[in-house]
């Protein structure tokens, strides 16, 4: 596990573009896992100007986002489909039928979940994959729980995660209740996990999930198991760690 602690939001998303764009340049057709959520639209601000500058094309780049709500209409400002499009999509070359987003009105949802995985497999595996993390230990929208599942899958949303994304929508009743999110042995089999984590408010679950006992309470914690991990963290987040 590699980690590495900024003392600016710019250098970090400096950081963090620079790695997802070191992958798309060092691997021919390179598969990347996407996030959604606040932490990464700096990010994505940043590749968006490295695209803009000629540094980078996404020509030959295949996209899997973590996670879409279930049953919001796809063209809903919150929906990620919508977040992807003006976040980053609607400003870079990555041909449409090349970014993946698990569709949250599919007539059968585990159909589609099924699917997703499927695709995710035919593609190879993901050789980068892009993670924020929740202030319950999530990772995608695997919440806390006595077991965790492996592959993608509908998902009831903790009271903890509405809340969070509650700042999103008009209100806590307008928030999603459910999501299909990736698994975590989805995510566990990309080459390569990069977490990124903001803010003070999340600097005991990151020291929870980083050096806390491993544990499906803590989702993130299984991020220990992975042989190529790295964590690109705020001061503020980094606080409590010793
Ligand atoms: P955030 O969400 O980036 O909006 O804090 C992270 C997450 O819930 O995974």
């Amino acid at each position: 596990m590699n980690i590495i602690t900024f003392d600016s939001d710019d250098k970090l998303n400096e950081a963090a573009a620079n790695i997802i764009i070191g992958q798309i340049q060092t691997t021919p057709r390179a598969v990347i896992g996407l996030a959604t959520g606040g932490t990464p639209v700096g990010i994505y601000k940043q590749i968006v100007n490295d695209y803009q500058r000629g540094m980078i094309s996404f020509r030959d780049v295949t996209t899997f986002n973590l996670d879409e709500y279930v049953n919001l209409p796809i063209n809903h400002p919150e929906s990620y489909r919508s977040y992807m499009n003006s976040n980053l999509f609607d400003h870079i070359d990555l041909p449409a039928s090349q970014c993946h987003i698990p569709d949250g009105n599919a007539a059968d949802p585990a159909e589609e979940c099924r699917k997703y995985d499927e695709a995710i497999e035919l593609s190879g595996q993901v050789d980068l994959q892009l993670l924020g993390l929740g202030h319950n230990g999530h990772i995608g929208f695997n919440e806390p729980a006595h077991a965790l599942i492996k592959g993608t899958h509908v998902v009831d949303l903790a009271q903890e995660t509405l809340e969070a994304n509650a700042r999103f929508f008009d209100s806590i009743d307008d928030v999603p209740k459910q999501a299909i999110t990736m698994g975590v042995g989805t995510i566990l089999k990309a080459k390569k996990i990069l977490l990124v984590v903001k803010g003070a408010d999340k600097a005991d679950i990151i020291k929870r999930a980083l050096h806390g006992t491993i544990t499906t309470d803590c989702p993130a914690s299984l991020l220990q198991t992975h042989p190529n991990l790295i964590v690109l963290l705020d001061s503020a987040a980094a606080g409590k760690l010793a």
